[in-house]
């Protein structure tokens, strides 16, 4: 079987026209479709009509669109009042209530009523495809079809297919989607699809270091923010999106991979959520919001005044020792020269995953004197320094006055194998290699997905080959052994291409 996904009297059936669907109305209408919509809510489907519509008239008002297309498109679309009405269509898109027994009942429904080549597909977020298909009687011609909030803005689509549905299903979504104007991705069915996973990397490690009292979660996010180059820190974005949502989904997606421990969900995140302090919805979240929805942080601390006598860079990492050291003549610091430190010295290190304990023990250095700093990423916008649990005060406010002496401000947290971005951004090329290991999807896909669906800077293996696959890898590495948790260990994928020296985006031959 197949779909010709352009021809001109493609029609497409939207079931539910809330936030999701009418999205999907939109794009689809917007690309030359033909779509039927309805909503089991008396006077939804006219309210979405009517929406789509000022959205389709604001497009041309921006010129993104000319304004016959608009009307063009806003007259593709018919409000029909029962899914019997679905009959005609090509493709169905579902986008009802996320629960497993509606969507069931609604895909029996429908396999009755179209026609035996329609495509049926669910918007669903957190359902496994195949654990929908289970029950339908032509789950060949189901598959999971993916969108992002808010539709218009967000173009990715994944096209996920479950155990039991037939390539050509997703050959026809890939062109629907385009046809939409989307970037669809395909990809295999899996417990939090593709960006889903990846996104378990940003917000549950930065939950798990908070909860270990590392930093503040807004320190994390001025640090995800400046060095990791996110546009939103993973707390600002969890208030974005409401710990109603993303606690559940966390839940979901390690339960779904019967408890892996990479996607272990956070107790801050729980206690929150059970306490319904779920984020901008309740105008408090990790952050609190004024009625102008601004939001409030404490302001950063003013640097010390203080200055070490003399600095002594630690050269067991010789290319981090290298870039401090360039830092340090840059702010004008008295340098030492010698083998080891002079008895007054502040020590620096430059550990790539270990913490500042594990740096000055194997390293023979006087913990007390001992400051790390965060080499690895840019120093350019934010610099990030971390103490043993016996740093001297003085030491660390002498490093920190030294390191924010040009403007540059400084992130001081408690000791931590990866500081705060290596580890984060570890776990998120951790969780894109796994996913690329288990045959999910691609390398460049996962890294198109995450860069579109989840507006990362970079997607996983991009981090990886300019973080350096070696030092991503020693990072999880260290993590592993430090923390004795399988949570850090390495996936096959990133352990075999650090061993052969090559990019992580290699594929398999
Ligand atoms: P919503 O609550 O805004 O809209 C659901 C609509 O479906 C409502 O208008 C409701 O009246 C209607 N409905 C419920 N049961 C129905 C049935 N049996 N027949 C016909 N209409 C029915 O929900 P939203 O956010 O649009 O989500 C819809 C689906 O999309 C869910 O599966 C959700 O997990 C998924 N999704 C949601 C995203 C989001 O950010 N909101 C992102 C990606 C997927």
């Amino acid at each position: 079987m197949s779909l010709d996904v352009n021809r001109p009297d493609l029609t497409v059936g939207v079931i539910g026209t809330g936030a999701m669907g009418r999205g999907i109305v939109q794009v689809a209408a917007a690309g030359g479709i033909t779509v039927l919509m309805t909503d089991a809510r008396p006077g939804a489907a006219a309210e979405a009509k009517e929406f789509i519509g000022k959205m389709l008239d604001r497009a041309a008002e921006k010129g993104q669109m000319s304004k016959d297309d608009a009307s063009a498109a806003t007259n593709r679309i018919r409000i029909v009042d029962s899914h019997k009405d679905m009959k005609p269509c090509h493709v169905v898109i579902e986008a009802i209530v996320e629960n497993l027994d509606a969507k069931r009942a609604l895909f029996a429904e429908l396999e009755e009523i179209v026609t035996p080549d329609c495509i049926l597909v669910s918007n669903t977020s957190s359902l496994s495809v195949t654990t929908i298909a289970a029950k339908m009687k032509t789950s060949h011609r189901f598959a999971g079809f993916h969108f992002f909030n808010p539709v218009p803005l967000m173009k990715l689509v994944e096209v996920i297919s479950g155990l039991l549905t037939e390539d050509w299903v997703c050959d026809a979504l890939m062109g629907l989607g385009k046809r939409m104007t989307r970037e669809p991705v395909r990809l295999v069915d899996a417990p939090g699809f593709l960006v889903n996973q990846v996104g378990r990397g940003f917000s549950l490690e930065a939950s798990h270091l908070v909860q270990e009292g590392v930093a503040s979660f807004y320190d994390v996010d001025r640090v995800m923010r400046d060095v990791g180059g996110f546009r939103m820190g993973p707390f600002e974005l969890m208030d974005l999106t409401g710990l109603d949502v993303t606690q559940p989904a966390s839940g979901l997606i390690y339960n779904q991979f019967f408890q892996e421990q990479r996607y272990r969900p956070s107790l801050i995140m729980q206690a929150r959520y059970e306490a319904g302090v779920l984020g901008r919805k309740t105008k408090k979240g990790f952050y609190t919001y004024d009625a102008e929805m601004k939001m409030s942080q404490p302001a950063e601390k003013a640097a010390p005044a203080a200055r070490p006598d003399s600095v002594w860079v630690s050269p067991a990492e010789a290319a981090g020792a290298t870039k401090l050291k360039e830092l340090l003549n840059k702010l004008g610091a008295n340098l030492e020269v010698g083998a080891q430190p002079s008895a007054k010295a502040l020590i620096l290190v430059t550990p790539v995953g270990e913490d500042a304990t594990t740096a000055a023990t194997t390293q023979g250095l006087d913990p007390k004197r001992v400051v790390a700093v965060d080499t690895l990423f840019p120093m350019v916008k934010r610099r990030i320094i971390m103490t043993t649990p016996l740093t001297d005060p003085a030491m660390r406010d002498a490093a920190h006055g030294l390191l924010a002496s040009d403007g540059v401000p400084v992130t001081v947290c408690r000791d931590s194998p990866g500081f705060i971005a290596q580890r984060i951004v570890a776990m998120i090329v951790n969780i894109g290699c796994s996913i690329a290991q288990n045959r999910t999807a691609t390398p460049p896909d996962i890294d198109k997905a995450v860069t579109l669906g989840l507006n990362y800077p970079n997607g996983p293996f991009k981090f990886a080959d300019t973080l350096g696959v070696q030092n991503v890898h020693r990072i999880l590495e260290n993590m592993n052994k430090i923390y004795a948790d399988p949570r850090y260990r390495p996936n096959i994928w990133l352990t075999r291409r650090a061993k052969l020296g090559v990019s992580a985006l290699t594929p398999e031959t």
